[in-house]
């Protein structure tokens, strides 16, 4: 569809406005005719029928034509109400709705086919490409179709923030139906208002820095033992800390005891579900989805267990998201605590892991930039008497935060989120039509040469001086933010701590290339060799 035909795509689109009206045109029309009708009977009525029907009209009939009086007389009182009627109704709407008012075009860009518009497109190719080639073409607001939905896709701060933040009741998070039922449809990512509110308030207070830096000794040992058990072998990178990820999840949801005693069955069974994340979702014996499904039903089982345990043992005050989940006045159900814990598991463990593959490969491209990282990380252990990390240590750690924060703007692993408009809305004299998907291109705002000179290249000092607001949004922005990021750059950093004092890595084959499933990762996940130094 090209732009010019944005005038018949407007006459296309569910308009809720124009719905209403011609509802209402329809229903006021209706009442009207049959006020005519009625109106006509009572007047041929009163001259060719004897009168009966009412003691005004009585002296009528057909063989006694009626005075000027009584015909005056009965067309004001038939004919001139229903006339009043539609001429005062039809004034007022007009009033109230203007339908002539000048109607206001869809953003820029264009459909591709029908129903299929321009998905293959967007994944012949690597994904940025296309999103880079739309801006470039139609600027920070164009229209798109992919995977079946009308779609307009915004890049600039303004946009962003207006959907994120300012108008973010406008504009309704949205999944594959696929994904909510894995995950569970009361899980936090799939609800708006007063439950997503209570939830937030519960992940927030299990995730805040205070909760957090009583596990910095427990992120620490996993680390610690993760690195010592890839030393010397050729490992592939994303794959080994999507193991350290998953630990300090489980670890950040249960009490380490629960976990330890759970954790090799949780293992088991989320790395069942995961599997059934992109299927299809028919549920019948074999598919992906259905081992999925029951593996799902396996993770509730195991949950439901530990719940039990902790109720008897009266550890219901646990400093961790379980126990956050379950001291809650008005409490959760077992299952919305399920479906919740997945989805915390499902929201902390690739993207961690993916963002800890790009600082390995990042840092081992740039030989200067790691040898400052690992002297910031020696010095910090310099004088201690114990050698373990404290939260206030990781407070010391301004390069590495840097490097983190540098990764996560030129990785963008998330290249950009969903919403969709719960009606229609106007957006700089575009309209975004009801239904439509709206996707804030994160990695478009963290790659703009405005914004961020040079944007291809790695450069931590950039980040000696803050970014401006909402340029750099790498855990989302407004109601669906990350409530996890605190948690995300402690075992970072963590991790980064023994990985830079203690071994050197070299990567093994091509490293040029970017992969997505869905998250941007460094090709064939950066196979890598590790030694200790
Ligand atoms: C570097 C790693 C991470 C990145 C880049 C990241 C990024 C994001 C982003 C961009 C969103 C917002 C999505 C949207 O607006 O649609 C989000 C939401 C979320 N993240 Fe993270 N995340 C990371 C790690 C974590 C961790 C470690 C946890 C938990 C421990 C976590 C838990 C969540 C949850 C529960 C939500 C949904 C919030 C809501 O809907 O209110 N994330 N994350």
């Amino acid at each position: 569809m090209s732009e010019n035909e944005n005038e018949l795509a407007w006459r296309e689109i569910p308009c809720v406005e124009f719905n209403l009206i011609q509802a209402v045109f329809q229903t006021t029309a209706c009442f009207s005719s049959l006020s005519l009708v009625v109106s006509f009977v009572l007047f041929m009525r009163a001259y060719i029928y004897p009168p009966s029907f009412t003691s005004s009209l009585h002296h009528l009939s057909a063989t006694s034509p009626p005075s000027l009086t009584t015909m005056a007389f009965t067309f004001i009182f038939c004919f001139i109400p229903p006339f009043l009627f539609i001429f005062l109704f039809h004034s007022l709407l007009l009033h109230f709705f203007k339908p002539n008012r000048p109607k206001l075009p869809l953003p820029p860009g264009t459909m591709g086919w029908p129903y299929i518009g321009e998905t293959f497109h967007l994944y012949s190719q690597n994904p940025n490409v296309f999103f880079a080639s739309k801006q470039k073409r139609y600027g920070s607001i164009f229209k798109t179709h992919i995977l079946g939905c009308p779609c307009v896709m915004i890049s600039s701060p303004d946009a962003a923030k207006f959907v994120l933040v300012t108008k973010s009741h406008l504009f309704k998070p949205t999944f594959p139906a696929s994904k909510e039922r894995m995950l569970g449809k009361q899980a936090i990512f799939f609800n708006q208002g007063p439950y997503h509110a209570k939830l937030r308030k519960l992940v927030l207070r299990a995730f805040m820095p205070d909760s957090i830096k009583n596990i910095v000794p427990n992120i620490e040992s996993i680390a610690k033992h993760s690195l010592h058990s890839l030393q010397g072998r050729l490992i592939t990178t994303f794959q080994e800390m999507k193991t350290y990820t998953f630990n300090v999840a489980l670890l950040s949801i249960f009490q380490k005891d629960d976990q330890v005693l759970y954790r090799e069955d949780l293992k088991r069974c989320y790395y069942i579900l995961e599997k059934g994340y992109n299927s299809m979702p028919i549920n019948l014996p074999g598919t992906l989805f259905n081992k999925s499904m029951k593996a799902r039903k396996e993770i509730a089982q195991i949950l439901a267990k530990i719940i039990s345990t902790r109720r008897q043992t009266k550890q219901v005050d646990c400093n961790d998201l379980l126990g956050s989940f379950m001291s809650d006045k008005e409490g959760l159900t077992d299952e919305q605590i399920a479906d919740n814990v997945i989805s915390v598991i499902f929201a902390a463990r690739d993207t961690t892991a993916s963002v800890l593959t790009w600082i390995i490969k990042y840092l081992g491209e740039n030989p200067s930039v790691l040898q400052a990282v690992s002297e910031e990380q020696e010095a910090i252990m310099r004088g201690k008497e114990e050698q373990e990390l404290s939260w206030e240590d990781t407070k010391k750690m301004p390069l590495t935060s840097r490097v983190i924060q540098e990764t996560l703007r030129v990785a963008s692993i998330l290249s950009f989120t969903f919403r969709e408009a719960v009606e229609d809305v106007e957006y700089e004299g575009y309209l975004i039509p009801k239904g439509w998907k709206v996707l804030p291109l994160f990695r478009n705002i963290h790659h703009s040469p405005e914004i961020f000179p040079d944007p291809q290249k790695f450069d931590p000092s950039r980040f000696e001086v803050a970014p401006k607001p909402n340029t750099f949004m790498p855990f989302g922005s407004g109601t669906h933010s990350c409530p996890g990021n605190e948690l995300a750059k402690l075992e970072i950093m963590v991790l980064l701590h023994h990985l830079t004092t203690k071994y050197r890595w070299s990567m093994v084959g091509s490293n040029s290339g970017i992969q997505y499933g869905p998250f941007a990762l460094p090709q064939n996940g950066l196979p890598i060799r590790l030694v200790k130094k």
